[in-house]
């Protein structure tokens, strides 16, 4: 995934599994700079409680963090932009948002490899979803490693065989502390639906989850499918400069396009 020579950017939720993964590669003595997106999600207070998880974290550990402020850099947080767009799809928003800027900020800090926290539980209910609806692109793009490509940092997910629990625990024992909540927009989710079925089948039959992850990984190296990256940017943005697949990137568009700003709640 990286070696020693790499500056490996983490992406830091303030959950357990990302806090877990920056606190292991710097014991590991890896190069690595935590990154935070404040994302200005408001209900219980979700994003300010994430951040103080964040600080206190970086504070204790003397570890590199850096704090991005949606709301104080765009004007807008996501609970501003759905409600403008008036959107249901608040994670597709969310999503879009958190991968463009864990991208930017890697690269504009130097970093030549983005790490996120996912864990076996989250990528085997992703894997589980995805083949339930047969959703070809998706199966295709999953992986455990996503190459560079032109102003796409290669991204890693070197938590991927850790279930939930171990990642639980080893924060726990190594006394890392973070949020238990899960983000409001989160409750219902299909995703929350499809964990607690692979957790009843693993609970009946222990390793399930392992094998059905690792069974997809070994089937698809050995039907040979590569894995391409979803977003295939041939244009550059030309107001931040990112790669895009218009003149203006979705995230300027998002970002630029309503004037109209809502005061935090
Ligand atoms: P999630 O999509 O919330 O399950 O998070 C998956 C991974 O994305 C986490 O393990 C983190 O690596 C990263 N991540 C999620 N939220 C944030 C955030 N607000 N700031 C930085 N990284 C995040
Ligand atoms: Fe983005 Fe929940 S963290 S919608
Ligand atoms: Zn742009």
């Amino acid at each position: 995934m990286f070696s020693r020579q790499d500056k490996v950017a983490v992406a830091i939720s303030g959950g357990k599994d990302s806090l877990s993964l920056l606190y292991c590669l710097n014991k590991l003595r890896f190069s690595v700079l935590g990154i935070h997106i404040n994302l200005g999600i408001y209900k219980n207070n979700y994003s300010d409680e994430s951040e103080k998880f964040v600080k206190e974290f970086g504070e204790k550990f003397n570890i590199p963090v850096l704090i991005y402020n949606l709301k104080d850099k765009q004007k807008k947080g996501i609970d501003d932009v759905v409600r403008q767009k008036k959107t249901f799809k608040v994670c597709a928003t969310c999503g879009m948002v958190k991968r463009y800027l864990m991208n930017r900020l890697a690269l504009e800090n130097g970093c030549n490899v983005l790490a996120t926290g996912h864990n076996l539980d989250d990528e085997a209910s992703r894997l589980f979803g995805n083949i339930l609806y047969w959703q070809e692109e998706h199966i295709e793009h999953q992986s455990l490693v996503l190459p560079e490509e032109s102003g796409l940092l290669k991204k890693v997910k070197p938590f991927t065989f850790f279930t939930e629990k171990e990642t639980s625990l080893y924060a726990i024992l190594n006394g890392i502390s973070y949020i238990r909540e899960e983000c409001p927009y989160s409750i219902g989710a299909k995703t929350i639906k499809y964990k607690e079925i692979l957790n009843r089948l693993e609970f009946d039959s222990p390793g399930t989850k392992l094998r059905f992850l690792k069974g997809f990984y070994s089937f698809k190296k050995k039907i040979n499918i590569t894995s391409l990256r979803t977003f295939k940017g041939d244009k550059k943005c030309i107001k931040c400069g990112m790669p895009s697949t218009k003149e203006i990137c979705i995230f300027c568009r998002t970002f630029e396009e309503h004037p109209f700003i809502i005061e935090k709640v």
